[in-house]
């Protein structure tokens, strides 16, 4: 056990933290005006929150700032994220379009009225059925990734008898990993068309694409991005090929799609770009770009998820059994883990975390390792943190779970999943309610015989 001589000041005025968050004179968490302990007698843990004036302000914040700088634009929130009908209502009331890849998010979409000729529909591997259902609702656009994709498309667009606006999704060889970005000749993915294959799908387009309509490209070079230049670099590979395909096809391009949002903060250390640099930075860019190759400005599209509901999200969990190896690490663990939060596992993703009763506490820290309920020997919520001395029945938050969390989540361990509770103004709703060991094994069926 390592014993720090820091006092326990856990500064909530980071990105990590929502927006609305304070802490008690007794040294409780707050959130959206309500304090956790009391979120946590009512709804119990674990327990996902969601701070309705941080995603309303994150989405704002990307709708003004993107406005401020370049008129027609429009920003699509990626259902990936966290799919939820409140949370599509909510991006709907806000003026946000929808990015959607699956039948599934769109079957939501529509049960949350969300406006059709605002969704866009991205996927590599779409089925036949998932396309004729995104057609016959009217989706406003259907991000195309294949030929496979190209054909069926075609082919149900003729047999219902509708005209569809698609967007071709290019690999534009820029290779984004967290943090740092290469751009490379060719690069490995299994997403989108390699710009070799585009005078082939242009052809398709052209000679048998009848029903097709193509406004614009699109691409996604990766998330959790702290640079301003790949968008950029994006931005140019696309705009380029809207050169190529107005001279070379006489196809005047409208939609320019740059993909996913910036990163966000998940440790103190980091630190991302703000939503202004990014959105001035980017259309000066976009400006400059079109002006010298004598391209009309096109609709500017991007998709943010993470940098939309990831700073609202805090995680909930109650510290049960606590190890001390000797000689080694001290485990505290809570009543969750990889089932509803499977980044740590999944790709070593870090958080930040702080004992929600005790926010206000000057004990001295100790490093411990927040560990989860599942039977992994890697279900780690986070490695080595330091913490006020912590025991059973305290309340551990984890703060920035908004994205990829619930959305990602699994019944592993048939452990039912979270509820989900929507806090603002000192108000609390439960927008996803918490599953029952019913809900667990209502799908399974015996055999008769
Ligand atoms: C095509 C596409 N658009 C948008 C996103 C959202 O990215 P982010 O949550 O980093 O903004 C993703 C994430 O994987 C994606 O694949």
């Amino acid at each position: 056990m390592t014993i720090t001589d820091k006092r326990n000041r856990f500064d909530i005025s980071t990105g990590i933290c929502p927006i609305s968050t304070e802490i008690s004179t007794s040294g409780h968490l707050i959130i959206g005006g309500i304090s956790t302990l009391e979120l946590v007698k009512k709804y119990s843990t674990p327990l996902y929150v969601i701070d309705e004036e941080t995603f309303s302000f994150r989405s704002n914040e990307y709708l003004n700032s993107l406005k401020k700088y370049y008129e027609n634009s429009m920003i699509l929130y990626a259902a990936k994220a966290f799919a939820c009908t409140t949370i599509f209502k909510l991006s709907n009331n806000l003026g946000l379009g929808l990015d959607v890849v699956s039948g599934g998010e769109i079957f939501l979409a529509l049960k949350a009225d969300f406006n059709v000729k605002n969704i866009y529909f991205h996927g590599n591997n779409k089925s036949q059925d998932e396309i004729e259902f995104a057609i016959k609702n009217g989706i406003g656009k259907i991000v195309c990734d294949n030929f496979l994709e190209l054909e069926m498309l075609q082919n149900c667009a003729n047999k219902l008898n509708r005209s569809v606006d698609i967007l071709i999704r290019l690999t534009p060889g820029i290779e984004c990993h967290t943090h740092e970005y290469i751009k490379t000749g060719h690069l490995d993915s299994k997403f989108g068309f390699d710009l070799e294959y585009l005078d082939d799908v242009l052809s398709f387009i052209k000679n048998k694409g009848t029903n097709l309509n193509l406004k614009g490209y699109h691409a996604h070079i990766g998330s959790q991005i702290f640079e301003l230049k790949p968008f950029q670099d994006t931005a140019e590979i696309l705009l380029e090929q809207f050169d190529y395909t107005k001279k070379e096809y006489g196809i005047e391009l409208n939609e320019l799609d740059i993909g996913g949002g910036i990163g966000i903060s998940y440790l103190n250390e980091d630190d991302p770009i703000t939503i202004d640099e990014w959105a001035k930075t980017t259309t000066d860019f976009i400006k400059a770009k079109c002006k010298k190759l004598n391209l009309n400005l096109p609709k500017l599209i991007c998709e943010p998820g993470r940098s939309l509901i990831g700073q609202s999200g805090v995680t909930l969990y109650t510290v049960g059994s606590i190890k001390q190896v000797p000689n080694g690490r001290k485990f505290i663990s809570v009543d969750g883990g990889m089932a509803d939060n499977p980044r740590p596992i999944t790709y070593q993703a870090k958080y930040t975390a702080a004992v929600a009763n005790k926010m206000n506490s000057t004990e001295t820290l100790e490093t411990v390792t927040i560990a989860g309920r599942y039977c992994e020997t890697g279900d780690l919520i986070i490695k080595d943190i330091e913490l006020p001395t912590v025991k059973a029945g305290d309340l551990i938050a984890v703060f920035s779970t908004g994205a990829y969390n619930y959305s990602m989540s699994s019944n592993y361990n048939m452990v039912p999943r979270p509820a989900c509770v929507l806090v603002k103004n000192g108000k609390s709703n439960i927008i996803i309610q918490r599953e029952t060991y019913e809900d667990l094994i209502k799908n399974q069926l015996i055999p008769k015989d």
